[in-house]
């Protein structure tokens, strides 16, 4: 009777825990995974008179550290120009629209929301969501989330130089070296 009741259980898990062929569902609806290495240079200019990032909110309670660009709580849109070069004037290879928000507050650090749109791929786009750990340097690394078109299912990483940074006003060119994988 106890042999007979546990063959029923396992029957019963059997059943409702069929496993979806991982093998057909990938190897098969998307193909083979593919490697990707993308590199570009993000404009994020706040400063201008027509600015690519722009505050919209900031907390009513956070106390601005003495010049700050970027205090804490602040969020801002961006629809930030990426380019081949570090010139704003090199060919522009597709935009990052999103948001970031200033979430250090005890030091600067930012939390990344953008969708990256590359013109070569025909607008498909790789999306970031991540800290952007600002002080530590040339090398911090992003996280890549997710991805549109050519870049479906895409996760990846993200590697970050500061190519040029004004501490006063906040404008920065940033290379980014993407190592994506996605089908
Ligand atoms: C972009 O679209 C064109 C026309 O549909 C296609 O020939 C080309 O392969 C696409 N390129 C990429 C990178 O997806
Ligand atoms: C880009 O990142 C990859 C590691 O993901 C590294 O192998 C490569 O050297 C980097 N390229 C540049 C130019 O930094």
């Amino acid at each position: 009777m106890r042999t007979l009741s546990l063959l029923a259980v396992l029957l019963v898990l059997l059943l409702v825990s069929h496993p979806r062929n991982a093998a057909d569902a990938h190897g098969h609806r998307f193909g083979k995974e593919k490697l990707t290495n993308l590199r570009f240079y993000l404009h994020d200019t706040l400063s201008d008179r027509d600015p690519t990032a722009v505050p919209v909110a900031h907390g009513a309670g956070a106390t601005p550290r003495p010049g700050d660009p970027t205090p804490f709580s602040t969020v801002y849109v961006v629809d930030d120009v990426l380019t081949e070069g570090p010139q704003r004037t090199s060919r522009v290879v597709g935009s990052a629209q999103g948001l970031y928000a200033s979430t250090g507050r005890h030091g600067l650090g930012l939390v990344l929301g953008i969708d990256f749109a590359l013109n070569d791929y025909n607008g498909s786009s790789f999306v970031v969501f991540s800290r952007n750990p600002v002080t530590d340097g040339d090398g911090r690394e992003l996280a890549v989330v997710g991805g549109r078109g050519a870049f479906r299912l895409a996760r990846g990483f993200a590697l970050l130089r500061t190519h040029y940074l004004n501490t006063g006003n906040g404008d920065a060119i940033i290379e980014y070296n993407v190592t994506l994988l996605h089908y």
